[in-house]
């Protein structure tokens, strides 16, 4: 199979680049490296992966993408994500709408079999949880207002689709940024000296998805044509419980979990997807359990030299 991953030096794309590449197929990775320090996360160069310095914002770069049908487009590129989209919500319109039609525009021109795009569970917003893929959306920032938008381009597009609406993605290849997931920020904080763990309020849940059942959903991505799927694990889980399993995995004492001021832009306290389409569509929910995924996650962060980059 012949395949685009736009973002694909990024977290979860680079993860779905490797094992796109270990399965035998062809696989192109466009990214601007605005959010990477480069390729790293894709490992030694791999045979069948090739790496284009593409931004999606710009016509031309995709025109000089390697020549030949697409069979799938795998469109996960975009300004990632809310805290970031608050003080840059510029940044998210024109990469997470403009450059989505971009994308879509040259999927068509290049024949694409199935575009797939990575919705998020963001764009729920504060709605009754659990959050079913036809119930109410109520998006309350600009990323997820974009990444809203985004899927209404790709379900108008024409093109063969699937939008698979990922939650709360951890694991091995998410850095520790000021923007990013609070996961490898707890780890990051906590290796600082005297590091602690910040909670931003008391009672938020989330709906933590590993890594590698995100790759293994995104490669079985067919299942879901024509439709919205969230993926996620089905298991609300407070983010105090991943504060403190973050302080057991790196053996960090019990008083190194503060708790301050929840973050003005973040109304949504609990998020818990309903996984019934998924399970029925795939066959399988994720099963990764948070603290196999987290000692992974800590494990990976530690080989990479990662735990003393800044964090949150
Ligand atoms: N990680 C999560 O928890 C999560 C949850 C829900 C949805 N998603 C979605 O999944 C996708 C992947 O997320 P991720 O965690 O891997 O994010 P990421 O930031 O690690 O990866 C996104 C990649 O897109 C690239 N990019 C940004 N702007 C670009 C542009 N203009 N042109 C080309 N490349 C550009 C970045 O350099 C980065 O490598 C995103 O679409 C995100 O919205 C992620």
């Amino acid at each position: 199979m012949n395949t685009l991953i736009t973002g694909g030096a990024g977290f979860v794309g680079s993860r779905l680049a490797i094992a796109l590449a270990s399965e035998g197929h062809s696989v192109v990775v466009a990214d601007n490296l605005s959010a990477t320090a480069g390729w790293q996360l894709l490992g030694p160069r791999v045979a069948g992966v090739l790496r284009a310095h593409a931004d999606i914002r710009i016509p031309d770069d995709l025109d000089r993408l390697p020549a030949g049908r697409w069979d799938r487009v795998y469109h996960l590129a975009a300004s990632f994500a809310n805290e970031r989209s608050v003080a840059h919500p510029e940044l998210d319109a024109t990469t997470n709408v403009e450059g989505t039609r971009n994308v879509l525009a040259h999927a068509r021109a290049r024949g694409c079999g199935l575009f797939v795009y990575a919705g998020s569970s963001s764009s729920y917003g504060d709605v009754e949880p659990p959050f079913h893929e036809d119930g109410a959306m109520r998006p309350g920032t600009p990323y997820a207002h974009t990444k809203l938008a985004g899927e209404a381009l790709v379900r108008g597009s024409g093109l063969e689709h699937a939008v698979l609406r990922l939650f709360n993605v951890y694991g091995p290849g998410d850095v520790p940024d000021p923007w990013r997931n609070a996961i490898p920020n707890m780890f990051a904080a906590l290796h600082a000296q005297e590091g602690r763990v910040t909670l931003f309020g008391e009672g938020a849940t989330r709906d933590f998805t590993y890594v590698g059942d995100v790759v293994r959903a995104l490669l079985q991505a067919e299942r879901a044509t024509g439709t919205v799927v969230n993926v996620a694990t089905g298991v609300e889980t407070a983010v105090r419980e991943v504060a403190t399993a973050c302080l057991q995995v790196a053996d960090a004492p019990r008083d190194r979990l503060v708790v301050g001021d929840r973050r003005g832009w973040d109304r949504v306290v609990r998020r818990v997807a309903d996984v019934s389409r998924m399970r029925q569509l795939f066959g399988w929910t994720p099963e990764t359990g948070l603290s196999e995924g987290l000692a992974a996650t800590f494990a990976w962060l530690r080989a990479e030299g990662l735990l003393s980059r800044t964090a949150r």
